[in-house]
């Protein structure tokens, strides 16, 4: 069973009709149907159209909409229309718009503007999304409802008096009582003891750094009270609608919005990617993030949107060179989506957007950006028999938000320079380079399908999340500053690795931040070393050389590997561990993925590539058999059906 109802690959874009007089609509839908475009995003920003007064709803348009796509090919992937309250709810009620941790209420004239705990907000999105289903739950071209739009992309949090009710409530659920919050936020500390929950307030800027575990909260609680918006307008669907599967599109890892629990409230996992053209690595970091939306419900996603060449949002918008927007939609479905989808359709004419890159430019079908989509529409359409097919990783990295939120927490930490990001494309890069697939997991989930389990870093790891990592029976490496502190952002009695100890054998007497590179037998540190001290572990390397000079650095006990430093290059402890991990190699820059019976080959580089195959197969994308070896061509890719594997 595919994602929806669609068969094959789904392909298309953000469609807003609403921006364009009528007459383009017919010129619209033939070009999709000429480029094989099987569905169409719709009515994401369309509620200030839809409902240009209270309650006086103007749904012809949308109605002619679906109906023409539908009569050529197009499903609709369509949004409840809530990401942009319009213009008379806001004035009626001024205070559902955000307000800043400076106490500045922002302005209507953008896009996300709400405050995520606004009774009124989500009343009247909740009501919309009722009224969207009943009108079109029985609408031909409807394949999956989108809820809002990239949650947290504009409006993560809100700092209002009706935000600070809602965080109280949310506190009084957790504690119970306010001693318990007492405990948990360390209030003897800086004399911050509450008497009553009434007394708590939102981290707003302070006069100096803000208490962390009311930071830690503070993301939990964002995070929770944006899924609130998300679930009650699901249920409002559902009510209608049970059928139909819901979405809503992730922004690949997100610091704000914990994508586990958020996942598992979806029936499908959709993603926005956007690497950026001008970074020669960045297919790297947008391989973890594929990554991890497969990861996120262990089966297929969706690529729902991304970019046919440049964006219109960094300082420089450098435009993708040929070849690269094929070969990066190629590497979406090589990671496990069921199709590639653009924001946008057609090119904006005004607004903010206006020099965003889509698959029909301003310069209409003379364009290369009309030949690249038309092309790859051919590519999606040999490669139809992709969709579905599962992944197999025999490693993971483990990642965590709450113990991201902690490791970010501003100002107070041995140093700022640690980045979870950073930290797991350390350990990603040279798998990815060496073709082994990887899973991304959180610590408590059944880690029984991997050979190797990798935690970049687990600074907040509590005892239950210890011991899913002490049951796990392969080879475990664990990355330095972790097992720092409890659930509430205290630290683990006797210090680090706190419930990790007895696992790794080791204990951490004192953090040693760096300022510059500091060697180890296994390679340079920077950033980040420790002062450890044994238990029962073995040491595997020692710093050389400065303070540390002659102390442990890396050290095994059992199958647990502790890593107490940054090492500018992890592969010599990889090395130690992957002995048997299934594995592609492919020179520098060429990206080898398998996904079921299919092996992805795609060169990332500017010039030809030698490739030995490991099996004969066909390449789906020209239908020419291959075996042994073959030149990949610069920014050229092989979808290779493996023989036998069918
Ligand atoms: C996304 C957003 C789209 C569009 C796109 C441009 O963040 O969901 O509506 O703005 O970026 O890159």
């Amino acid at each position: 069973m595919g994602l929806t109802r669609v068969p094959g690959l789904l392909f298309g874009g953000d469609y807003n009709p609403e921006q364009w007089p009528e007459e383009v609509w017919a010129e619209d839908v033939r070009l999709m149907a000429e480029a094989g475009v099987n569905m169409a995003t719709v009515a994401v920003f369309s509620w200030s159209r839809l409902e240009p007064e209270p309650g006086a709803y103007d749904f012809g348009w949308l109605d002619r909409v679906l109906d023409l796509l539908h009569v050529h090919g197009v499903a609709a992937d369509l949004a409840t229309a809530t990401a942009t309250p319009p213009p008379w709810l806001v004035r009626a009620h001024p205070e559902m718009m955000p307000v800043n941790a400076d106490g500045v209420r922002l302005e209507f004239g953008s896009r996300q503007g709400y405050c995520p705990s606004s009774p009124v907000y989500r009343e009247h999105a909740t009501r919309l999304a009722t009224v969207m289903a009943e009108r079109y739950g029985e609408h031909p071209a409807l394949a999956m409802w989108h809820i809002g739009n990239e949650y947290a992309d504009h409006t993560l949090e809100c700092f209002c008096p009706e935000s600070a009710a809602h965080f109280r409530r949310w506190l009084q659920a957790r504690y119970g009582e306010i001693g318990a919050l007492n405990a948990a936020w360390g209030t003897s500390c800086w004399g911050q003891h509450y008497t009553g929950f009434a007394q708590v307030e939102p981290p707003r800027t302070a006069p100096g750094p803000v208490n962390p575990a009311q930071l830690l909260d503070w993301r939990r609680f964002c995070s929770d009270a944006l899924l609130e918006l998300f679930q009650a307008e699901k249920a409002a669907l559902r009510a209608v609608t049970p059928d139909v599967p819901v979405t809503t599109n992730f922004m690949s890892i997100l610091h704000g919005l914990d994508y586990w629990t958020w996942a598992a409230a979806e029936d499908l996992v959709s993603d926005d990617a956007y690497p950026d053209p001008a970074d020669p690595t960045s297919h790297v970091a947008v391989a973890l993030s594929y990554d991890l939306m497969r990861s996120l419900k262990r089966r297929p996603w969706l690529l729902l949107e991304s970019a046919p060449s440049a964006v219109s949002w960094r300082e420089v918008n450098a435009p993708k060179p040929p070849g690269v927007m094929r070969l990066h939609s190629l590497q979406a479905l090589a990671h496990g989506s069921d199709g590639v989808m653009f924001f946008q359709w057609r090119q904006a004419k005004y607004g903010p957007e206006k020099f965003h890159s889509a698959m029909l430019p301003h310069g209409g079908t003379r364009t290369r950006g009309w030949q690249d989509t038309l092309r790859l529409g051919r590519d999606l359409r040999n490669l139809a028999e992709v969709a579905g097919a599962d992944t197999t990783a025999q490693v993971a990295l483990v990642l965590d938000w709450e113990s991201w939120w902690g490791l970010e927490a501003p100002e107070s930490m041995p140093s700022n320079r640690l980045k979870l990001k950073e930290l797991l494309l350390a350990w990603y890069a040279p798998l990815h380079a060496r073709g082994i697939s990887v899973d991304l997991t959180p610590p408590g989930r059944d880690l029984s399908p991997y050979r190797v389990v990798i935690a970049p870093n687990l600074y907040l790891c509590t005892e239950e999340q210890a011991k899913a990592l002490a049951s796990f029976d392969g080879e475990l490496i664990v990355g330095p500053f972790s097992g720092v502190v409890t659930r509430d952002d205290q630290i683990h009695d006797g210090g680090a690795p706190g419930p990790l100890k007895d696992l790794l054998g080791v204990a951490v007497d004192e953090f040693w931040p760096l300022t510059g590179p500091q060697d180890t037998t296994m390679g340079r540190a920077g950033t980040w070393a420790e002062w450890l001290r044994l238990i029962d572990a073995e040491p595997i390397a020692h710093y050389l050389g400065g303070d540390l000079d002659g102390r442990p650095a890396i050290t095994r006990k059992g199958r647990a590997t502790y890593v107490s430093c940054l090492l500018d290059d992890v592969t010599p402890v990889l090395d130690l561990v992957l002995d048997g991990v299934d594995r592609v190699d492919v020179p520098m820059g060429v990206e080898a993925v398998r996904r079921g019976g299919f092996l992805f080959l795609l060169n990332h580089t500017t010039a030809p590539q030698p490739v030995t195959l490991p099996s004969g197969g066909t390449d789906l994308l020209t239908g020419t058999p291959m075996r042994g070896e073959i030149a990949l061509p610069a920014r050229d890719a092989v979808v290779l059906r493996i023989e036998g594997e069918q």
